[in-house]
């Protein structure tokens, strides 16, 4: 199984320079929570932002590239990732981005866990468009906001409906 998790902001940009256009604690901590025991896969740039293995996750990235600490499992295409996938094919692997992987995932993608900031930032990284009406939301629920967490949230929660081709 296949699911993505990313928030994006009310224009669908993702990432500005790298990293994370907001601040958004409880964003983290909702992407901890619900990726923590999972195998993760990253594109090379979004591993770089993370800047070391997120722990209690297998790592896998996907890069042309192989200079990737001890404990990553680095893959040189999209080709390798899903036979590597289809080797455990009952786990539930997260793509925590970016763009580029988001993008070439779209047609196996199982679960989409968005988060929607209702805020609009600067950035240069967008989420590729998704066909919403493949999907149905199975839980929509608002995030926190105090004085860490200063944007409105929503973690939402989507199921493709039927079977993605594999
Ligand atoms: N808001 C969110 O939830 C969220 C989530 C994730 C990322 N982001 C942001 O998005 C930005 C990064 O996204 P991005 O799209 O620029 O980069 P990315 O997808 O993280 O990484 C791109 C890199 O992945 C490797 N790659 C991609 N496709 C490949 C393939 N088919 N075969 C082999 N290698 C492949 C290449 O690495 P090599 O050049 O090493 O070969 C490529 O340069 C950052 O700003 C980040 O903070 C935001």
């Amino acid at each position: 199984m296949i699911s993505y998790i990313w928030a994006e902001d009310a224009n669908g940009i993702i990432g500005a320079n790298g990293s994370l256009p907001w601040h958004l604690p409880d964003d983290m901590a909702y992407f901890k929570s619900t990726t923590m025991g999972n195998p993760i896969i990253s594109g090379a740039n979004t591993f770089r932002s993370y800047n070391r293995p997120l722990p209690g996750r297998q790592n896998i990235v996907v890069s042309r590239q192989n200079n990737f600490p001890d404990g990553i499992i680095a893959v040189s295409s999209i080709e390798s990732l899903c036979d590597l996938i289809n080797q455990a094919p009952d786990k539930n692997y997260f793509v925590t981005g970016g763009a580029t992987i988001f993008t070439q995932l779209l047609d196996k993608v199982d679960y989409l866990y968005r988060t929607k900031i209702n805020h609009s930032f600067n950035g240069d990284t967008y989420m590729p468009k998704i066909d919403y009406n493949k999907f149905r939301l199975i839980r929509s629920q608002p995030g926190v906001v105090d004085e860490k967490n200063k944007y409105q949230h929503t973690f939402e929660v989507y199921e493709r409906i039927g079977q993605s081709p594999k």
